[in-house]
C-alpha cells in the first residue's frame, strides 16, 4: 500500500482503518452517468479526482465529434454519395485512437449497422448499449488494462437530423430521442 506513506504519522488510526477510508472514498466517487461498475484491486483503484478529470476528457471529447458530426452533416453532405460524417468519424476514432493514449470508437445500437465492423465488440460496450437503449443517458466503467486505471465510457448518438435517415433508412423507425448508436471511449486515469 505506497500511498499511504503521506499518513505517516497519522499510524494510530491504524493501516486497516485508513484502507478501509481509502476503499470507501473510491467506491463514493460521483457519477452522472446512469450505472458504474468498479473493477481491479484495492492497489490499483484510482482516486477521485483522477476519474473526475478522465471524466471531463469524455465530456468534451464527446462534445466535439457530437458538434462536428452534426456540422459536417449540415454543411457538407447532401446527397448519399458524399463522404459521410459517419464515414468521417470513424476514420478519424481510428486515427485518434491509434495516435495516442485515448481510444474511440462509433458504434451502431440498433442491431442493423452500415458497416459489419462497427458493432459492440466486448463486454463492456454489449452491457452499455443495452443500458443506452433502456434510457441511462451514459454508461461508465472503471477497470484495469496493462496493470493501469482507465475510465470506459459509452455516450449515446441519436438521430439528430433527419438527413440521417437518407443513408440510415432504419432510422425512421426510432422513437423520438432513443439511441441509434453510441461513441465508445476508453480514457486513462491519471
Ligand atoms: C451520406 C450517407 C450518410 C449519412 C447522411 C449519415 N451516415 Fe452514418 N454512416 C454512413 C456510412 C457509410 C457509415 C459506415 C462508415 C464506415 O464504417 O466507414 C456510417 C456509420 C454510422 C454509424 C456507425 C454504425 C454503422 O451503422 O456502421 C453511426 C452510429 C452513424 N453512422 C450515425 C449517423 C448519424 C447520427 C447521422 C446523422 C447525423 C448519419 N449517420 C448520417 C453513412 C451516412
Amino acid at each position: 500500500m505506497k500511498r499511504l506513506a503521506h499518513v505517516g504519522s497519522l499510524t494510530r488510526i491504524g493501516v486497516a482503518k485508513i484502507g478501509a477510508m481509502l476503499v470507501v472514498c473510491v467506491w463514493s466517487v460521483g457519477t452522472p452517468m446512469a450505472v458504474s461498475a468498479q473493477e481491479g484491486t484495492a492497489e490499483t483503484k484510482p482516486r477521485k479526482k483522477a476519474v473526475e478529470r478522465s471524466r471531463e476528457t469524455v465530456k468534451m471529447l464527446d462534445n466535439i465529434f457530437k458538434q462536428t458530426i452534426v456540422l459536417v452533416t449540415d454543411k457538407y453532405v447532401h446527397d448519399e454519395d458524399d463522404f459521410a460524417a459517419g464515414s468521417a468519424a470513424v476514420l478519424l476514432f481510428k486515427n485518434i485512437s491509434e495516435a495516442g493514449e485515448n481510444k474511440v470508437r462509433l458504434i451502431d445500437a440498433t442491431g442493423d449497422p452500415y458497416e459489419a465492423a462497427n458493432v459492440a465488440k466486448d463486454d463492456f460496450e454489449k452491457k452499455g448499449i443495452k443500458k443506452l437503449k433502456a434510457g441511462a443517458p451514459g454508461y461508465e466503467e472503471i477497470v484495469t488494462q496493462d496493470g493501469k486505471p482507465v475510465l470506459r465510457a459509452l455516450t449515446p448518438v441519436p438521430v439528430v437530423m433527419q438527413k440521417c435517415v437518407m443513408c440510415h433508412a432504419h432510422y425512421a423507425d426510432a422513437k423520438e430521442g432513443e439511441p441509434i448508436g453510441a461513441i465508445s471511449y476508453t480514457v486513462p486515469i491519471e
